[in-house]
């Protein structure tokens, strides 16, 4: 794909927002990627433009059908001042597998990787500095086409939005406490829980609604069968360290194949750690800790980073993991996986990206 990227200038920039006070997802730039797609012409008029409220028709199938998938990453300011992305390449495969699961179109993840970089070095003054903030990018994509016939549509609009934010829970080091659900599922076999479409985040949230209310702050899901086995939280891959080997959930088509999932599982076999991808139950897990081996938990995503997990509760039973501290793995990835992101240790797999 050649084309060009138009600019449009906005009249006045925005206030920065208090760096104190950034939260997770709450502020957003000046500028907004926007393209169009028609199955008469493919994806064009791809423009950088003020960020800011979009016109759409009532019938436009995203709001009756759901066609609609995004892709969270971010990107950093390295000590010398200069901005990077990390595995971007990675978000771009997701997001041509979200497409093809979703019937959307593919896109050139090349020149949308371009256009990403383009739109950050506008917004470089937007790239936040601060203890665990860095600037949260989502590309999304939804079908505008008017009408309620139930078909692929044939017009989508892709935007790319973003975001200066600190941690996803409160304070990032914080273990959480998570409530495993056995009522409600994310996923079955077969639908669309290995893909980032936007219903996966909507069937989730009773389930966390109920969670919250009882003061957890996320879900731990399992399989849709069986109700046995661990799948994910939702916002992020879920990680067990028991008798000193990480296990996660193998990838089962079901489960998100989170690119922080995968960072995690390079960076222990770099360092010569056991970590295995296996299907694991929960009553294994709590087994682990009556045994006294399950010796740390934590999840990985994009927003959430590494985020112990200090409680779990499940079938009325909550067990408090490495006495609500965060563990020495834990520690040791968030170090390193934030330094690799922030450029502050050296990049032995290539993963970032200068923008
Ligand atoms: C991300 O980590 O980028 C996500 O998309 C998870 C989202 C729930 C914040």
């Amino acid at each position: 794909m050649t084309q060009e990227i138009t600019f449009i200038q906005r009249e006045q920039l925005k206030a920065k927002p208090d760096p104190a006070s950034l939260g997770f997802g709450k502020y957003f730039t000046d500028y907004m990627f926007v393209m169009d797609y028609h199955t008469d012409n493919g994806w064009h008029n791809a423009r950088i433009v003020p960020y800011g409220p979009l016109t759409l028709d009532p019938s436009s199938m995203v709001f009756h059908y759901g066609q609609a998938i995004f892709e969270g990453m971010k990107a950093y300011k390295t000590p010398d001042g200069e901005v990077q992305l990390f595995r971007p390449d990675k978000n771009m495969k997701r997001l041509n597998d979200s497409c093809d699961r979703l019937c959307i179109p593919q896109i050139d993840g090349e020149f949308l990787l371009k256009a990403i970089k383009q739109l950050v070095t506008v917004e470089k003054d937007w790239v936040p500095e601060g203890a665990g903030q860095s600037l949260y990018i989502r590309p999304f994509i939804y079908a505008s086409e008017a009408g309620l016939g139930v078909h692929p549509a044939h017009q989508y609009t892709l935007l790319v939005i973003m975001s200066p934010s600190g941690a996803y829970y409160g304070d990032q080091l914080n273990p959480v406490n998570i409530y495993v659900e056995e009522h409600y599922v994310r996923a079955v076999l077969g639908g669309v829980g290995h893909v980032k479409t936007s219903g996966n985040y909507a069937a989730s949230l009773k389930a966390q609604e109920k969670a919250e209310a009882n003061g957890y702050a996320q879900i731990l899901w399992l399989d849709a069968k069986e109700n046995k086995y661990v799948e994910e939280v939702g916002s992020m891959n879920i990680f067990f360290k028991i008798n000193g080997e990480v296990v996660t959930p193998k990838l089962n088509g079901s489960i998100l194949p989170g690119v922080t999932r995968d960072s995690v599982i390079q960076i222990l076999k770099h360092w010569g750690e056991p970590v295995r991808e296996e299907r694991i139950s929960i009553e294994e897990v709590f087994a682990a800790y009556e045994r006294g081996e399950l010796e740390e938990v934590f999840g990985a995503g994009t927003a959430a980073v590494i985020s112990p997990v200090g409680e779990l509760t499940w079938n009325g039973k909550t067990i408090v993991i490495n006495d609500r501290k965060i563990g020495q793995t834990s520690q040791r990835l968030y170090d390193g996986i934030t330094g690799i992101q922030l450029g502050k240790l050296e990049d032995p797999f290539n993963w970032t990206v200068k923008v």
